[in-house]
Formats: structure tokens, sequence, C-alpha cells
């Protein structure tokens, strides 16, 4: 079976996804920081699944090695998930342009650095998926989170664009956009319940919408229309609000 890369696969949502993943039968790249430390995931992985299993090293901000990691892949992967991200304290992140900076390399330069080199690939062969991991946060900058929201409203526009640029080779581009998820990013923040999901949750929605070969994905659902009506909010009041 083919293999799957998983960019930032310490991440909660990475990690069922790698397990929905499993379930279908794909082996599987996982890439991440500190690798080593995903080795009880591939040991279940592999004996409830029967799957392969290779973990990878891999910093998404160190770009100078992002050529050399795609080479170092014996076999190329059938569709690559990326799910890092990282998500400043607002107020911090305006102090300090070091989290600001953390915060636009991993959720954009860094993605845009790697896909870069893999879209070269797959178009290529005319063949394989690309599933990205953005945000709601990305559909319209608000007071509260408009750092790490720009960097995801940046990385949407770079999903969109690459989308149409392989349409024609047969490569798929699922942009994905979370509202709230309950994982170690979240969870120093009190979220309402009806509208978090659990990571499993995104993770099969992540499954089924890449499966049927869609192009955006909202999940919870309900997200897209929260979205819409956040987005069509006149600026002159949008401006006074604190949402
Ligand atoms: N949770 C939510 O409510 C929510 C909502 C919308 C979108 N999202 C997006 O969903 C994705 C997954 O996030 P999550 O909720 O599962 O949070 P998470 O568990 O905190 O995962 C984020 C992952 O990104 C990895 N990462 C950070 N910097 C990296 C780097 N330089 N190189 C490689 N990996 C790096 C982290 O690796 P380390 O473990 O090594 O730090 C971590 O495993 C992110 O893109 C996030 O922005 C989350």
């Amino acid at each position: 079976m083919s293999y799957i890369l998983i960019i930032g696969a310490k991440s909660d949502i990475a990690k069922e996804v790698a397990r929905v993943y499993a379930k279908n039968g794909y082996n599987f790249y996982l890439a991440a920081r500190e690798s080593s430390s995903l080795e009880d995931l591939k040991q279940d992985i592999t004996l409830r699944s029967g799957v392969e299993v290779v973990l990878k090293e891999f910093d998404i901000t160190d770009f100078a090695s992002h050529e050399s990691f795609y080479g170092s892949l014996e076999e190329k992967p059938l569709g690559v998930i990326v799910v890092s991200g990282y998500m400043a304290e607002q107020k911090s992140a305006q102090k300090e342009w070091s989290e600001t900076l953390q915060t636009i390399n991993v959720n954009y330069t860094g993605a845009v650095s790697i896909l870069n080199i893999i879209a070269n690939d797959f178009e290529k062969e005319r063949r394989g998926f690309i599933v990205g991991v953005s945000s709601v946060a990305g559909d319209r900058g608000r007071k509260a989170n408009y750092i790490y929201g720009s960097a995801k409203a940046a990385f949407s526009a770079y999903l969109s664009g690459l989308r149409n640029r392989l349409y024609e080779s047969g490569v798929q581009v699922l942009t994905v956009k979370p509202g709230f998820v309950h994982t170690k990013m979240t969870e120093h923040l009190d979220l309402p319940p009806k509208l978090t999901a659990t990571p499993n949750e995104v993770a099969e929605d992540i499954f089924n919408a890449q499966q049927k070969g869609r192009n955006v994905l909202y999940t919870k659902p309900i997200w897209m229309v929260i979205m819409l009506i956040i987005k069509h909010i006149p600026e002159f009041l949008f401006k006074k609000m604190s949402i």
C-alpha cells in the first residue's frame, strides 16, 4: 500500500489522522521534531493495523533541510498532510517579534517551503493529494488572534492557488479549517462543548473529505455557517466588536 507523509506528526490531530489512515491500510512517514517520542504510537499502529510506519526527523522552520528531507524518502508518498501549527498567545506575539516570527514560520513559511518541493514532484508524476490544516481563524482577522489568524489566512490562500495550479495534473488539494478542537494547543482555553470537536472527529472528517476529493473542509460543519456570518459583518461594525 502507498505511503502517506504526515508533517507535524506529534500533534494530537495528526496522531488521530494516522490511526484513521492506518485502519484503511496506508503506510506512513511520521515527520516531527524529536520523532523518537512517537515510538509508542508507531508500535501501536503497527500492532493494530499491520502497516509500515517510518519515523522521520523534521523541523518545518529548518527550510534549508526540506529538499534533502524529501529526497531521503525512499518511496515517494501518495499523499502529504501538513498538520504542524503554532499558536502564540496574541498579547505576547504583539510584544515579542520572535513569537510573531515563529507563528508565521510554522504556520505559513515552513509549510510553503516543504509543499513547493512536494507539489513539483506530484505535478510531474500527475498523481497524489495534499492536505493542509489551516484554521477558521484565517477567514477574518480578529483582535483576539490576528497574528496566528493572518498566518493561517496566508496558508489558506496558498492552498487555494495550489489547488488551482494542480487541477490539470489531477493532484487533489484539500484545505482543512477546524473550528475549536480539544488538543494541547487549546488545553488552557475554556471552549464551548457544542462547537468543539475531538481530534478523532477531525481526523475522520479529513479522511472522508480527502477520499471524496473535496476542496475545503470545515470541521465541525457548523463552523462553515458561523464563518459565513462573521465574514459578512460590515467592517464599520466589525471593528467595534469583541468576538
Ligand atoms: N486545536 C484547535 O482548536 C485548532 C483549531 C484550528 C486549527 N488548528 C490547527 O490544527 C493543527 C494541529 O494542531 P493541534 O490542535 O493538534 O495542536 P498540537 O497538538 O499543539 O499540534 C501542533 C503540532 O505542531 C508541531 N510543530 C510546532 N512547531 C513545529 C516545527 N517547527 N516543526 C515541526 N512541527 C512543529 C508541534 O510539534 P512539537 O510537539 O514538537 O511541539 C505539535 O505537535 C495546527 O495546524 C493548528 O494550527 C487547531
